[in-house]
């Protein structure tokens, strides 16, 4: 008897963890899209009747997106994020490197840990639903307002076959090493210089620069060259987005997280690319597919 009320109980907060994620009230007509240009200095004519979709996977433009996130939601990020890292610090694990990644500490959603099968940095569970939430809110402000993104980064075909809500929910998308993810920089720190190369990144700045952080900060950007070259060169452009903001672009942009001289800035991020379903026929060869 108790153990079924458990269990229906269990079911119930489920059911509840399962329908309450893309059921998340935030109000899109708040949210507005920005979109900047990369500078190349060599460019040729960009081509405008490119979708804006097509402009992030060649890399010409950064999309923002302003207002995604409430303060007091970017506040209880913060907050949690920073006990978290505390609560890290004192323990001392750690997990395998983070490549480039130089700052106080990059800590996981459950689910990113669980994959990469060490879970001493991971979120705690209900931070790490919270930052689940504002992805999918943003997915799915994706499928309803920008879907050449969708269609074109992750083969969606839109609601309802298959929207990038369902692409996250079903676990189909492939995320870089230990990502999603927050990072929090301390003086000093940054994330040098690289590209992604998954098909799209989402950038959440949680700090504001000038209070939480002073000196850097903020995203630097090269047109898609190689790294060789970029590092040789100055980035054409620096976005520095209030916290609530999202940056979309492409994993062909060489990018670089800022250090900053004081304070503390945090970060979300998470890099993904649509898992092929790769199909084997008799002469050997293979084929995606993305359904
Ligand atoms: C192998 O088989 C597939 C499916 O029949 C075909 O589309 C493809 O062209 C073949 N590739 C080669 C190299 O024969």
């Amino acid at each position: 008897m108790l153990v079924a009320q458990a269990l229906s109980t269990v079911f119930l907060l489920l059911s509840l963890i399962v329908f309450a994620q893309p059921a998340d009230d935030h109000d899109f007509s708040r949210i507005s899209v920005e979109v900047t240009e990369i500078p190349a200095p060599d460019a040729s004519t960009t081509c405008s009747d490119l979708s804006l979709g097509e402009r992030i996977e060649k890399g010409e433009i950064i999309v923002q997106l302003s207002n995604a996130l409430e303060i007091s939601e970017v506040d209880y990020l913060v907050e949690s994020a920073l006990k978290a890292a505390d609560e890290q610090e004192e323990e001392g694990l750690t997990c395998p490197g983070d490549g480039g990644f130089q700052g106080r500490a990059r800590m996981p959603t459950l689910r990113a840990a669980q994959r990469e099968k060490c879970l001493h940095n991971a979120l705690p569970k209900a931070l790490s639903d919270k930052m689940e939430q504002a992805l999918v809110r943003i997915l799915a402000y994706i499928d309803l307002h920008l879907p050449s993104i969708a269609t074109t980064l992750l083969h969606t075909e839109g609601p309802p076959a298959r929207s990038a809500v369902d692409l996250f929910l079903k676990d189909l998308l492939d995320y870089n090493k230990r990502e999603p993810a927050i990072n929090v920089y301390t003086s000093g720190g940054h994330f040098g210089i690289h590209a992604d190369l998954k098909a799209l990144t989402l950038l959440f700045p949680l700090s504001t620069s000038g209070v939480d952080f002073e000196g850097g900060g903020g995203t630097a950007f090269w047109p898609p060259v190689s790294l060789e070259k970029a590092k040789e060169t100055d980035p054409t452009l620096v976005l520095v987005p209030p916290p609530g903001s999202v940056l979309l672009f492409g994993g062909v942009v060489p990018h670089k997280g800022l250090a900053i001289e004081k304070g503390t800035r945090l970060v979300f991020v998470a890099s993904f690319l649509r898992k092929p379903r790769l199909r084997r026929w008799p002469n050997g060869t293979y084929t995606r597919t993305y359904n």
